[in-house]
C-alpha cells in the first residue's frame, strides 16, 4: 500500500503569473490572491491553490489543516547569484572588486579545499538561505571539486532545487585556487557527470570572471556548453571600472567585455552575468538578443561602491533581470533585503522599484530568467511545494505598520522595506517544512 503526504495550510495566498508591469497598479492577469486561501500540497508537490471555501468540500476528511491566517504565502524566493563559500567574509571593511577579492576573498576560498569545512559551511550556508525564505539559489563554490559536492550533498539531503557549479580559474588567483586548464574542466566534467539533474539539482558552469581565466579556458567552457544545452552558465560581468580597465588589456582582440564571453559561445538563455552595471544599450541588447539574464545585486553594488544598476535600460533592452544577494559582497542574504537595496538604488536612478515588480522578481521573475519556472516560482497545481510563509506582524513595529496598510500592496511595501529574517514564519521546499522560526 502507497501512503500519501497530503496537507493543507490556509492563508493569504499570493502568487503571480506574468510580470506585473512597472506601473502602482499590477497588469491585469499577472497575478492570484486569496484573502482566505488554501494550498494543498501533496507528495511534494502543489495539488490546488484555490479560496478555502471552494476548496474545504473537496478535502479528504482528517486531512491535517495547517491554520496560517492573518499570514501571507509567496513561492519560496530565488536568488539567482551568490557565493557560499564567502559567507563568512561578509560585511569585510572598505575595498573596490579587485582589492576584496585579493585580500578577503581569494584567502578565504582557498578554505574550501577541506572537506570538513566545506560541509560545515554548506550546512551553514543552507540554514541562513532557509532562515530567510531562499528556497533556490544559483551558488558558486570555490575552485575545489569538494567544495562543490559538499554543496550538493547538503542540497540533496534536504530535497532543495539548486544550481552550483565549480569555479574555474587557471590564472591571476593564488596558486591553491588556479585549476590547471584542462584539469579544470575535466573536474567539471566529473561534477556535472555527479550531479547535473540528479534529484533537484542542476549544474552551472562557473567561469569566475574573465580577468582569472585564459582564453583557453573560457573556450572549454564554452565546449562543455556546447556539448550538453541543460547546463547553466553563470560568471561577472562589467561590475566595476577597474575590472573593465583590466579586461580590456587583457583581451586585446576583444572588442568589449561581453564580447570576451560571446567570443567562447558562454552567452545563452541559461547564462547569468552578475552586475552588467557598466554595459552600454547595444551590449544590453546583444544580452537580450540571446536570452541571458542580468543578476542584480544591489547590496553588493553600494557595499563595494561598484554603481547603480541601470534596472529601465535593461528592461528596455528585453533584457531580463534576475535579484540576488551577491554575498558575500551583499551585505545580507535576505531576498526582502535585497529588495529594499534595489528600490533605493532605483530611487537614485528615479526609476523606483513597486512592491509588485519587487515580489515578482524575487519569485517567478527569477524563476523565468533560470528556466526553472516549468517546477517552481508559482503556486499551481504541479508545481513543486516551495513556498513561503510571511508574518506581517512578526515585530512590534511590523505589526504597528501593517496595521496601517490599506492594501496588499501597501504589505508588501511595508514587507520589501521592514523585512527581514523574522518576517519568515516559516519557509517549505519540497513539502516539508524547512524552517519554522522560534517563538
Ligand atoms: N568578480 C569576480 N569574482 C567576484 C566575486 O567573488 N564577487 C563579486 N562581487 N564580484 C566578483
Ligand atoms: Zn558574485
Amino acid at each position: 500500500m502507497t501512503t500519501t503526504d497530503s496537507r493543507v495550510l490556509r492563508a493569504e495566498l499570493l502568487s503571480f503569473d506574468a510580470d506585473p508591469g512597472e506601473n502602482d497598479t499590477p497588469a491585469a492577469g499577472s497575478l492570484r490572491y486569496f484573502e482566505d486561501g488554501a494550498l494543498w500540497i501533496e507528495d511534494g508537490r502543489i495539488r490546488a491553490v484555490d479560496d478555502y471555501a471552494r476548496l474545504a468540500p473537496e478535502l479528504p476528511e482528517g486531512i491535517e489543516v495547517i491554520d496560517h491566517r492573518g499570514k501571507l504565502i509567496t513561492p519560496g524566493f530565488i536568488d539567482s547569484h551568490v557565493h557560499y563559500v564567502q559567507l563568512e567574509i561578509m560585511a569585510s571593511y572598505g575595498r573596490q572588486l579587485l582589492d576584496w577579492l585579493n585580500d578577503y576573498t581569494f584567502p578565504e576560498e582557498c578554505r574550501f579545499a577541506e572537506r570538513a569545512h566545506a560541509e560545515a559551511l554548506s550546512d551553514a550556508f543552507l540554514d541562513e538561505l532557509l532562515r530567510v525564505g531562499t528556497t533556490t539559489a544559483q551558488v558558486f563554490c570555490s575552485s575545489h571539486p569538494v567544495s562543490v559536492d559538499a554543496f550538493f550533498t547538503a542540497s540533496q539531503r534536504r530535497g532543495l532545487c539548486m544550481l552550483a557549479g565549480k569555479v574555474l580559474m587557471d590564472r591571476h588567483a593564488p596558486e591553491a585556487l588556479t585549476d590547471d586548464t584542462r584539469g579544470g574542466i575535466r573536474d567539471s566534467e566529473r561534477l556535472i557527470g555527479d550531479w547535473h539533474g540528479k534529484d533537484r539539482l542542476g549544474y552551472s558552469v562557473t567561469p569566475r570572471f574573465a580577468p582569472t581565466s585564459t582564453r583557453e579556458q573560457l573556450d572549454a567552457a564554452g565546449g562543455l556548453l556546447r556539448n550538453d544545452a541543460s547546463l547553466w552558465l553563470q560568471t561577472h560581468l562589467a561590475e566595476n571600472t577597474g575590472e573593465l580597465d583590466w579586461v580590456a588589456e587583457l583581451f586585446p582582440g576583444s572588442r568589449d567585455y561581453l564580447d570576451v564571453y560571446e567570443q567562447s559561445g558562454l552567452v545563452g538563455p541559461r547564462s547569468t552575468f552578475a552586475h552588467g552595471i557598466h554595459l552600454d544599450q547595444e551590449m544590453r541588447g546583444r544580452l537580450a538578443g540571446r536570452g541571458a539574464n542580468l543578476a542584480f545585486c544591489p547590496s553588493s553594488n553600494l557595499f563595494l561602491g561598484s554603481g547603480l544598476f541601470d534596472r529601465l535600460a535593461a528592461r528596455e533592452a528585453g533584457l531580463n533581470v534576475s535579484y540576488a544577494s551577491d554575498v558575500g559582497g551583499g551585505t545580507d542574504l535576505s531576498g526582502l533585503a535585497t529588495l529594499k537595496t534595489a528600490y533605493q538604488v532605483g530611487q537614485l536612478r528615479g526609476q523606483p522599484l513597486t512592491a509588485w515588480q519587487g515580489f515578482y522578481g524575487l519569485t517567478l521573475g527569477n524563476a523565468r530568467a533560470l528556466s526553472l519556472d516549468e517546477r517552481i516560482g508559482r503556486l499551481a497545481p504541479g508545481m513543486d511545494a516551495d513556498f513561503v510563509v510571511l508574518d506581517p506582524h512578526a515585530t512590534p513595529l511590523l505589526a504597528r505598520r501593517s496595521a496601517r496598510c490599506r492594501d496588499l500592496g501597501e504589505t508588501l511595501f511595508a514587507l520589501m522595506m521592514l523585512g527581514d529574517d523574522r518576517t519568515v514564519a516559516e519557509a517549505w521546499a519540497g513539502g516539508v517544512c524547512q524552517h519554522r522560526r522560534d517563538g
